[in-house]
């Protein structure tokens, strides 16, 4: 089987100039740091009880076993034949995955043709945003007895999802009745959260009710596509054996404390150099795919909530060897590449002006695919487009935007896929799962955690309300108001 492959020759000053590429030098200056970080990442990969703590069990989802998977698959199969459409609710890590998938490996316009579905339900996706636009429209234009939904909520408290699926739960009621907590799944924690009380309770009442899988202990949201999206994965078709085939192939390649056999670290390497040294702070993330696009909004979260940090990491360790990771008060970083999702072509008559010729300040990371599931021959032009196909257009366009920013020294990269299907796309997400874990140790941040995102919760809560918010975070509130003057309105 072909895999997927990682061109990086235009990261080197080779190819952009020292000012602007990885040089030698830069590469053996890091040598130290990358070698500790590849040992380490190794140590806590062996340890099941570290695994657990720090939020690497991800790590193991590739291998997970096959007759559970089966009968995910077997689930998913049902419910797509038996209802005309799934609403999945769920935000950040419990949705940006599932969306990637959909776009990636079920045809485009999926949800705009039955003939594309093959008699499966359509997927929406919401409780990723308070917008009440979007919930009002598909609420009043969806049946509810044709409609099952899927909350996922690992904590089981988020608001989007929570006050998404109150208002869902209270429509499903209204249309189908009594039972209508059968055409509901739930994927949340196993033990804790208002999602799992809830759970609990109607399985007690109806086991048919509120059926339910847990996302497992120490696998954290943004790198828990492949346990929570298992079910959407079935829903629209897709082998997920095959997912996880990908993956565990990557994970394989990704084994090597080789950087230059192990073409995440590699990625994450270049990509740390460059920021490091050369003040590429910005990360383009641009496939030239339509169905790749969600990936590239999914990785930006993935890079964004794991690796931009305030503190620097502080790591202890138990008396058995455990590892837990904390952050380290005394030492503010405040680190991270800001990740920027586009798209070929489409960016190329936007973003792609100031790439260019904007600040030197980023690092471009295309996505290309050998192979694309359908193909057009251009005709009735007349001129050098005639008999041109689509999938060869748009292979020079990437090659051409390669070749632009290399002549002005604009340091990219390419990710190639040799075609878009279950087994690449698996390949491509540990590719960058395992990209990011590096990046956070080489930048000795905790990347399984995202505390930057409580301060808006917090907020809200105090707002709304919330019972149980702590003194300190009240107290931090009340004495530092967020302050409008009317002189700065016009
Ligand atoms: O990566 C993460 O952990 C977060 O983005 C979460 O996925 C997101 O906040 C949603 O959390 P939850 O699944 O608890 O509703």
């Amino acid at each position: 089987m072909k895999q997927i492959r990682f061109d990086f020759n235009n990261m080197f000053d080779s190819s952009v100039g020292k000012t602007h590429g990885v040089t030698a030098n830069d590469l053996k200056a890091m040598s130290c740091l990358t070698a500790k970080a590849a040992r380490h990442l190794k140590k806590v990969f062996a340890s099941e009880s570290s695994r657990i703590n720090i939020g690497l069990e991800w790590t193991r989802l590739p291998l997970q076993n096959k007759s559970f998977v089966r009968v995910i698959q077997k689930a998913g199969d049902a419910i797509s034949h038996k209802y005309e459409n799934v609403i999945s609710l769920g935000i950040g890590g419990s949705y940006l995955g599932l969306k990637a998938a959909q776009d990636a490996l079920a045809s485009s316009y999926y949800n705009e043709f039955a003939s594309l579905r093959g008699g499966r339900a359509k997927v929406y996706f919401d409780g990723n945003n308070l917008d009440p636009d979007t919930l009002s429209v598909l609420l009043k234009n969806l049946n509810p007895k044709k409609t099952f939904v899927i909350v996922i909520s690992k904590s089981g408290e988020t608001t989007e999802t929570k006050a998404a699926f109150a208002v869902i739960e209270a429509w499903l009621k209204k249309g189908v009745g009594k039972n209508y907590g059968r055409q509901i799944f739930a994927i949340t924690d196993p033990k804790s959260g208002t999602l799992r009380l809830k759970v609990n309770a109607e399985q007690a009442r109806d086991t048919m009710s509120l059926r339910n899988l847990p996302v497992l202990k120490g696998v954290g949201g943004r790198f828990s596509e492949l346990n929570i999206g298992l079910l959407h994965l079935a829903i629209i078709g897709v082998d997920i054996q095959e997912v996880l085939e990908g993956a565990a192939y990557m994970a394989k390649k990704c084994s090597s404390e080789d950087i230059f056999q192990n073409p995440a670290y590699l990625y994450a390497t270049l990509q740390t150099a460059l920021y490091k040294k050369k003040g590429k702070q910005i990360a383009i993330m641009m496939p030239f795919s339509e169905r790749l696009k969600s990936t590239a909004d999914w990785y930006v979260q993935l890079l964004a909530e794991s690796t931009g940090k305030k503190f620097g990491r502080a790591i202890r360790v138990a008396e058995d060897g455990t590892e837990v990771w904390v952050a380290n008060k005394k030492k503010i970083v405040n680190v991270g590449r800001t990740p920027v999702p586009s798209r070929g072509t489409n960016d190329l008559h936007s973003i792609q002006q100031n790439n260019i010729e904007g600040e030197n300040n980023k690092t471009v990371t295309f996505i290309r695919l050998e192979k694309f599931p359908h193909d057009i021959k251009v005709t009735g032009t007349g001129d050098f487009l005639e008999g041109k196909f689509y999938s060869k257009l748009l292979s020079i366009a990437q090659e051409a935007t390669e070749w632009a920013l290399v002549r002005e020294s604009r340091p990219n990269c390419t990710i190639i896929l040799p075609e878009i299907n279950p087994y690449y796309w698996g390949q491509l997400l540990f590719f960058f799962e395992m990209a990011t874990a590096f990046e956070g140790e080489l930048l000795d941040v905790n990347a399984f955690d995202q505390p930057g995102v409580e301060g808006y919760k917090n907020y809200m809560y105090y707002k709304l309300r919330k019972p149980g918010i702590p003194k300190n975070v009240s107290e931090e509130i009340k004495k530092n108001p967020l302050v409008k003057k009317t002189k700065y309105l016009l």
